[in-house]
């Protein structure tokens, strides 16, 4: 996949810079999300930049970005470090920028829990002021990107909640400039029905903000309309729902239902030279969530109490593997559930654990990839039950995993994008705790040649709609693709 000049604004760069502690250099630390392994290379190939924040502050941000380490073999080792352009922000405005409206307000609120939401003004502000500096930046990528490439219509490709305002000055900066290129926004996140989204005091502006991109892509087309009716309905625009079109100053943005996919060979590839999980004639059933309230993970727990309570042949046989990874320990709600679930754990532990087992295994913390693909491979059931998920990419990787025969089983939340497109995993309303146990003794106890069939037609389709697929799809929608001739589509 090819794609000339591509400018990609994400919050965070595609890997973190730390300072090394002996040798006071910065280093990178590689991160290995789906997004950065479809992304990257397109950017690498097509002499692009991409924009983010380095994960640190520095006091003098200037210092130049390293190059990435000789032995580096992940997605970025070739992207130089003339091909990153670092987002520096006072300190105080991007807590309140990233803590505070963007984990704090969008957050909750685009995942339909508002309850959770806190509406400041002085966030707000932040907000503004984080996404003028990333517009700023991103401009000057753009006059880097054309000057590298005088001939290409450069494509700017801004990322998801925390950049939602970014465009229009992109777009102004870019015409006063005389550079002509193409802009697209994707939102990895849900995009809300119109009675949660007018809650938030600037929507207009978001919407506004949105609207700057001349095309706008979400995982699936309930999300789409969900952004088509808001447009409508708050800032008056003339909309084409059939043809998902949004008549906006002048100009007709498009409107996409792209669902993201997974480097379903490389997920492959991991479980064939995984380790083997040392949890000895245990039937595991998996979770691996970053600690958040939206993945339903007190539910979840409550579920499987229930399942033992009410199913005690499973007693001693089953174990529950939670990956729980630190996310945003900053934002209060996060620090509540990480209490929460450390009680619940606690009790349902103290509740059932045997001398020789115990139903709970409890991980707080990051795992490697490769351990990963381990417990994907060797799980009997994977839960994924969020109250509300963009897409959910553990979904896809678990069945890309399972390639020990018989199969293992696939528990989805319909309130997840994922849901939504994988018919053959068996679906579970989290909030229905005596139905989510039924469901897991369902998965428990299924005959494996159902579990073959269901399994072949997962792993089929996130093989075919791998994330490349979802890359192609974006270039296409923006008609910035180069095909193998050299055209753009
Ligand atoms: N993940 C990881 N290490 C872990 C747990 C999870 O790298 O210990 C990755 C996982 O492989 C997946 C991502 O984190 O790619 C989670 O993506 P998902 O869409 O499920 O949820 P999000 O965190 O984006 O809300
Ligand atoms: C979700 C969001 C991403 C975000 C990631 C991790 O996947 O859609 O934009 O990067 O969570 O969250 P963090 O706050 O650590 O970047």
């Amino acid at each position: 996949i090819s794609a000339a000049s591509m400018v990609v604004v994400s919050n965070r760069l595609p890997f973190i810079l730390k300072r090394n502690e002996q040798t006071g250099q910065l280093e990178r630390k590689a991160s290995a999300g789906g997004l950065v392994t479809a992304v990257a290379p397109v950017v690498i190939k097509g002499k692009g930049i991409w924009v983010g924040w380095p994960g640190i502050h520095l006091d003098d941000p200037n210092e130049p970005i390293p190059e990435s380490d000789p032995k580096d073999r992940t997605p970025t080792a070739g992207l130089l470090s003339k091909q990153v352009v670092p987002v520096h922000c006072d300190r105080h405005v991007f807590d309140q920028y990233y803590n505070g409206c963007c984990n704090g307000t969008f957050w909750p609120l685009f995942h339909s829990m508002p309850d959770r939401a806190e509406f400041s003004a002085d966030n707000w502000r932040a907000y503004v002021k984080v996404n003028q500096e990333f517009a700023r930046k991103t401009m000057e990528a753009l006059e880097k990107v054309k000057e590298e490439n005088p001939s290409a219509t450069p494509t700017i490709w801004i990322h998801d909640y925390q950049l939602m305002i970014c465009a229009n000055w992109v777009r102004q900066a870019a015409e006063e400039a005389g550079i002509r290129c193409k802009m697209g926004f994707f939102l990895h996140i849900p995009f809300p029905p119109w009675d949660i989204f007018r809650l938030f005091p600037w929507s207009d502006e978001i919407l506004q903000g949105m609207l700057g991109c001349d095309m706008v892509g979400f995982h699936i087309e309930d999300y789409c309309l969900n952004f088509v009716d808001c447009c409508q309905r708050r800032l008056g625009c003339r909309v084409d729902r059939k043809n998902l079109l949004v008549e906006h100053g002048g100009r007709s943005v498009r409107v996409r239902p792209l669902p993201i996919g997974i480097p379903f060979e490389r997920f492959v590839q991991l479980a064939e030279s995984a380790n083997r999980v040392m949890l000895t004639n245990q039937q595991i059933v998996l979770g691996v969530d970053r600690l958040d309230y939206t993945k339903g993970l007190v539910h979840r727990l409550k579920a499987f109490e229930r399942l033992l309570q009410k199913y005690p042949q499973h007693i001693e046989k089953v174990t529950m593997l939670q990956i729980a990874v630190p996310s945003r320990t900053d934002v209060r709600e996060y620090q509540e559930l990480k209490e929460e679930m450390d009680q619940l754990v606690g009790r349902i532990n103290g509740c059932f654990t045997t001398p020789n087992w115990s139903p709970i295994r409890y991980i707080y913390g990051c795992v490697s990839q490769d351990e990963l693909a381990a417990f994907y491979r060797d799980a009997a059931v994977a839960l994924v039950t969020p109250l509300r998920d963009g897409m959910n990419l553990v979904a896809k990787e678990f069945v890309a995993c399972q390639i020990n025969t018989p199969p293992g089983v696939l528990i989805v939340s319909p309130f997840a994008g994922a849901g939504e497109m994988m018919h053959e995993a068996l679906v579970c309303n989290p909030y229905e705790i005596d139905d989510a146990a039924e469901v897991i003794h369902r998965a428990l106890t299924m005959p494996e040649d159902e579990r073959t069939l269901r399994m072949n037609y997962l792993r089929r389709r996130e093989k075919v709609h791998d994330v490349n697929y979802w890359m192609r799809s974006f270039l296409k929608a923006m008609g910035t693709l180069i095909t193998e001739d050299g055209e753009e589509t």
